[in-house]
């Protein structure tokens, strides 16, 4: 026998759109499945009637990944993104749509380990030419956290993915593609939230959107052709899609995806990243002890000497830092789902085929019944020890799972691995105001905003001499 999925008292027309915080509905929607769904499940109404399952227990949340039984739902935020992005990586239906399979496979091989070496030195240029910044910009400077690394990720995965050199911090933080890709994104967030008939009469933002779809249309557009007429070994992700053949097919990308899915990865990789960074900062400069334990690990590791590749992975107490950081804060708190079939969750729910399901990560992160009662504590020891190792499947789960998961996964733990050592080593940090919190936003990420802190470079670790 099934039960009726719990759900809190809602408007007749609003339905449940009330109740939401709109900087952050995700942690109103944790408190109504705290309240009204014994922290695992609630059915929400939106204005319009439409119906979403909200699921937060690790239980619920393994349960759903499986993927014959539910598929990646391609909400209404990424369908406003496929003017530009198509079929692509992010965008695409799965099953339906092949171009999908073509990209996934032809661009595992540049993601994976493996190829992820070849990307070390670039990152690690990267993150020197932030440093260099803040040393010359001095420690009387306030450095708003999350601009700059948002300008770090835009200019490491533009260089990683097609040796194009954005030149962010040599441009006052600015470059008319990176612009555009930010732009494009927040609009098409914002698009999401507003009726039809309103997005209709935006004439502004819509000009602004078509413009910038043009921007990015030619920045890509350019490269490519640079690209073909300069041709190089350079192991890249462009040349992955320029020259490999998928291993299963033996097809190759077609211009138009290879297009579409340069922007993906520009539109993936670069907030969901510099986001991670801010909230590590943030985490660590309001846990003291964490921080100075994590130093004394990258000193006494190290000795002074940079990063190789061969030490990644060799800082647990680093990797435990970034895994709490992910678990407390994920950057990408939570993804749609729909059963492929009528099916019931739990064992007690039902669900009708194509009901949209929120899978919260941000929530299950919170499941007092694997974290314990101290879910909201940033404690790095709790991934320590064969601990992360014995957590019940899926209950860490910052990446997705399942055949869409996350594929710059490794990218981006070797990006904030290589910046984080870098940064550790040169400065101390402290926050310009410590009893402030970070204003959480939430857009297609979350967003901790008003991270400012100044930088003090560490004796004898000056740029020319490291
Ligand atoms: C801390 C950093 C990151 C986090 C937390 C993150 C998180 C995620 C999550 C949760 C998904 C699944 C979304 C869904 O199912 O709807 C995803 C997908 C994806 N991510 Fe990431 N991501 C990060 C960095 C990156 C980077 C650096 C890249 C590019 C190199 C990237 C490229 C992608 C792509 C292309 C997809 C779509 C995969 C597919 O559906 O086939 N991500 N990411």
């Amino acid at each position: 026998m099934t039960l009726p999925i719990p759900s809190p008292p809602g408007l007749p027309l609003l339905g449940h759109a009330t109740l939401f915080d709109p900087d952050f509905p995700m942690s109103s929607l944790h408190k109504l499945v705290q309240e009204y769904g014994n922290g695992e499940i609630v059915s929400i109404r939106l204005p319009g009637g439409k119906e979403v399952v909200v699921i937060g227990s690790q239980e619920l949340l393994h349960e759903v990944n499986d993927d014959e039984r539910f598929k990646k739902r391609i909400q209404d935020g990424l369908q406003e993104m496929r003017p530009a992005m198509g079929d692509s990586l992010l965008t695409a239906e799965v099953p339906g749509e092949n171009n999908w399979y073509i990209a996934h496979r032809v661009l595992a091989s540049s993601f994976s380990a493996i190829g992820l070496r070849g990307f070390f030195d670039d990152m690690s240029e990267i993150s020197s030419q932030l440093a260099l910044k803040w040393e010359r910009f001095g420690s009387h400077t306030e450095i708003d956290l999350l601009a700059d690394f948002t300008a770090l990720t835009f200019e490491v995965i533009s260089l990683c993915s097609m040796s194009y050199r954005m030149n962010i911090f040599y441009h006052g933080g600015k470059h008319p593609f990176a612009d555009a890709v930010a732009s494009y994104s927040a609009e098409a967030f914002r698009r999401m939230h507003r009726p039809g008939l309103v997005n209709a009469l935006m004439f502004s933002a819509n000009a602004q959107f078509t413009l910038d779809t043009a921007m990015m249309q030619e920045c890509v557009e350019s490269i490519l052709q640079e690209r073909k007429a300069h041709p190089t070994e350079t192991r890249d992700a462009l040349y992955a899609m320029m020259h490999d053949t998928d291993p299963v097919t033996g097809q190759r990308m077609s211009e138009l995806s290879i297009k579409q899915n340069i922007i993906t990865l520009l539109m993936a990789g670069f907030e969901t990243t510099a986001s991670f960074l801010t909230f590590v900062f943030y985490h660590l400069l309001h846990h003291p002890t964490a921080m100075r334990k994590l130093c004394t690990e990258i000193d006494s590791t190290l000795a002074g000497r940079p990063l190789a590749p061969d030490d990644l992975g060799k800082l647990p107490y680093l990797i435990a830092v970034m895994r709490e950081t992910l678990r407390l804060t994920p950057t990408s708190p939570g993804r749609l789902v729909e059963p492929v079939a009528d099916t019931t969750l739990g064992g007690r729910y039902a669900v009708r085929r194509g009901t949209p399901v929120l899978v919260s990560t941000y929530m299950g992160h919170r499941d007092t019944r694997v974290w314990g009662d101290d879910v909201e504590v940033f404690r790095p020891e709790r991934m320590l020890d064969g601990q992360f190792e014995a957590l019940p499947p899926d209950s860490w789960q910052p990446f997705g799972v399942g055949l869409r998961a996350c594929i710059g996964r490794a990218f981006a733990w070797q990006e904030a691995q290589v910046t984080l050592v870098k940064l550790l080593q040169r400065f101390t940090f402290a926050l310009v105001d410590p009893d402030a919190g970070p204003c959480i936003r939430q857009t297609f990420t979350l967003n901790p905003r008003g991270v400012r802190v100044r930088a003090f470079p560490r004796a004898g670790r000056e740029e020319a001499g490291a």
